[in-house]
């Protein structure tokens, strides 16, 4: 297939791809024919959707400005997508312009776009690497230089656990990724959930099986293990728009509508 212009030639254009579905949804410009026809298919059966990736999103801006109050200049965001307006690093930089973020991303499209609007910051790059092997993450991010685990990291897994089917042991790969923290550092996590969903939803989350990422919807209690023995932040695991809103206002009157989970966990000294 002949490629578009400064493209990765390792794209699979012939299927829709989740970063890019998200990344129309979000109104971005890096998406194809294949990933409008899905995401419109999608939008179809669930209106909603576009303003539950908007909600994910403003989950992840809080939790990262809670983060950086609490002191943490260097994150790892997994599962990043493709950049849009309200960027960790945009975020993160402005409250502290030393701030250091490596975004990973398993989609070459969402990898190649980070990486051109990152030129010129030399604080931030974005890598190519599969969730389900952290140690191979750990390694790249340690390699980038930017990001220094013997001191406390924002780990940042916004919409991208649900990617991780059952059988490829999600917990081991969250342990994983907790065992290479110090003290005072944090994981922000935000899952899809199948907990007080209208059956549309469901039936729209089962089309994700079209890309190369199909979500698997957890329990509050599955996402509330990813944390570990990490200590819950207030409110705990809750409903996205639930989690410490800007203003009572912007709380939707069925916040559970969102159909995602977030929750921000603290690792503090043992005993
Ligand atoms: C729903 S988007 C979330 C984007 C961003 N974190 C946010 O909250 O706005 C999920 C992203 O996870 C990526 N992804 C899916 N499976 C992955 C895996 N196994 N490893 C790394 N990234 C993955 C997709 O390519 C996509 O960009």
């Amino acid at each position: 297939m002949q490629m578009p212009d400064g493209l990765p030639a390792e794209i699979d254009l012939s299927r829709p791809s989740a970063a890019r579905v998200y990344d129309y949804f979000l109104g971005g410009a890096h998406n194809f024919e294949i990933d409008r026809q899905l995401a419109e298919q999608i939008a179809s059966m669930t209106p909603n959707l576009a303003a539950t990736m908007r909600a994910g999103r403003e989950f992840l801006r809080r939790a990262v400005r809670v983060l950086l109050d609490a002191g943490i200049d260097q994150f790892l965001d997994i599962g990043s997508g493709i950049p849009t307006v309200g960027n960790v690093h945009e975020v993160a930089q402005a409250a502290n312009p030393e701030a250091r973020i490596v975004y990973v991303d398993i989609d070459p499209v969402a990898v190649a776009h980070s990486l051109e609007l990152l030129a010129g910051n030399e604080r931030a790059t974005a890598i190519r690497a599969d969730l389900r092997e952290p140690k191979l993450i750990l390694e790249l991010a340690r390699a980038s230089g930017l990001i220094d685990f013997d001191r406390p990291v924002g780990i940042l897994l916004a919409g991208v656990v649900h990617f991780i089917p059952d059988v490829d042991r999600p917990g081991d790969v969250l342990a994983a990724l907790r065992a290479a923290a110090v003290p005072g550092s944090f994981l922000v996590v935000s899952h899809s959930t199948f907990e007080d969903q209208p059956k549309e939803m469901l039936d729209a989350q089962r089309l994700s099986a079209r890309t190369d990422t199909e979500i698997t919807l957890r329990s509050r209690a599955e996402v509330t293990d990813f944390f570990g023995d990490w200590t819950l932040l207030e409110p705990g695991v809750v409903h996205m728009p639930l989690w410490r809103p800007d203003s009572p206002a912007d709380v939707d009157e069925h916040p559970e509508r969102f159909g995602a989970f977030g929750g921000v966990a603290r690792y503090d000294h043992a005993g």
